[in-house]
């Protein structure tokens, strides 16, 4: 099978890559990547992908790929809330452009399409909410990001209902794991703790994030690329309801360091409270089960990870650090 990978010099899709490797080495895979800041070339050694520099909004060089594959797996995207509300154009450009491009490359060429998305579409809940998102719930999300992540969505779900291309759809909840770039939360604190830096907390440090393994995450993108139901959504989710307190402290005590060793920071502004996903589609119709259980566990392997890799995430670390004080982030 030749597998069109967008975005898989990044934090999720170079995961997915390396994955495919393990569990389906016959795979041909293809990277097609902008090489933004997010894109780190190293992140593919060792799979064999041949890797394509190039935009997904670029109808020419996506026809041509498009042409050549079996099926395409979309991950490319920005994928930042904190820069979507610095400079959101980047956002429309490439997650709803980018999402337009591929479908009418696929709708022409009747390739097998899997459309990656994000739970923030829903927008957030309640912190005593005992409701959780499920395949059903309204669309509604809060920042630029999350708007173009739903935006790409309804462009596909009109495309197969329109035009019939052969598309699923995932939309997932937080994910961790090696290679995610140092601009996100549980990296920017481990590669700050590493640095002897103290962890920054935005606003009360109580909001909720559902974390899931990236190779979960990947696994059950397999799983519906191989079973899923043509035209379907499904909400893929491990159980892993966190604050961000809680995650600071227990990364603080996996790194030895005292548990109020941390700074609260400016709050983002439209700060989702609360993400939770209902899962019970994807493991009751398709059968999926997260093999990551220990959170804990899980972020210990992470922080040796970051340990282990300093050369991949050091030079954007400064850089990164100086975007966040220089949209006016400060200690409150
Ligand atoms: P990332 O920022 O780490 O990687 C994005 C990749 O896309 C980078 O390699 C970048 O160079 C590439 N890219 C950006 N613009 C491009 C363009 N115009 N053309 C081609 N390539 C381009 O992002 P990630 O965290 O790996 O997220 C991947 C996908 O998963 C996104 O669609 C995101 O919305 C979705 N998602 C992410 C999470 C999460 O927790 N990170 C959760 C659910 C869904
Ligand atoms: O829910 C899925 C989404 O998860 C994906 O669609 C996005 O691509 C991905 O970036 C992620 O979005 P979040 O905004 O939830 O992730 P982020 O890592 O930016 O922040 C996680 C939480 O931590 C959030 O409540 C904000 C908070 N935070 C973040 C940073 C960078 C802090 O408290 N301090 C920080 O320094």
């Amino acid at each position: 099978m030749r597998v069109l990978v967008t975005g898989g010099a990044g934090f999720i899709g170079s995961n997915f890559v390396h994955l495919t490797r393990r569990t389906r080495p016959d795979a041909q895979v293809t990277v097609l990547d902008a090489m933004t800041y997010a894109g780190h070339e190293q992140s593919l050694t060792g799979t064999g992908a041949t890797l394509v520099r190039g935009d997904v909004a670029d109808a020419d060089v996506v026809d041509r790929l498009v042409a050549d594959a079996d099926l395409v797996v979309h991950f490319a995207a920005e994928s930042h809330n904190d820069n979507s509300l610095r400079e959101p154009w980047p956002f429309v450009q490439t997650n709803v452009i980018g999402t337009y491009t591929l479908l009418e490359a696929v709708r022409r060429h009747d390739v097998r399409y899997h459309h990656i998305s994000t739970d923030e579409v829903y927008g957030d809940l309640a912190l005593d909410d005992p409701h959780r998102f499920t395949e059903a719930t309204a669309y509604n999300p809060s920042s630029p990001y999350s708007s173009t992540k739903g935006a790409s969505d309804l462009l596909v779900r009109a495309w197969v209902r329109s035009f019939g291309v052969r598309a699923t759809l995932s939309n997932c909840s937080n994910n961790y794991g090696p290679r995610q770039h140092v601009e996100k939360f549980i990296p920017r604190q481990i590669t700050t703790l590493l640095d002897g830096g103290r962890p920054r907390l935005y606003g009360d440090g109580m909001n909720v994030r559902d974390w899931i393994h990236v190779d979960d995450h990947n696994d059950a993108v397999w799983t519906i690329v191989e079973r899923g139901e043509m035209g379907a959504t499904y909400l893929i989710g491990a159980d892993g309801e966190a604050d961000n307190l809680t995650v600071v402290r227990t990364l603080l005590d996996l790194m030895g360091r005292p548990g109020d060793d941390f700074e609260h920071v400016t709050d983002r502004p439209g700060h989702d409270r609360r993400y939770a996903i209902d899962s019970t589609r994807l493991r009751t119709e398709l059968g999926w089960t997260p093999r990551y259980g220990d959170f804990r566990a899980g972020l210990a392997a992470t922080i040796d990870w970051y340990r282990d890799n300093e050369d991949w995430w050091r030079p954007a670390k400064a850089a990164t650090e100086a975007g966040y004080a220089a949209a006016g982030e400060t200690a409150v």
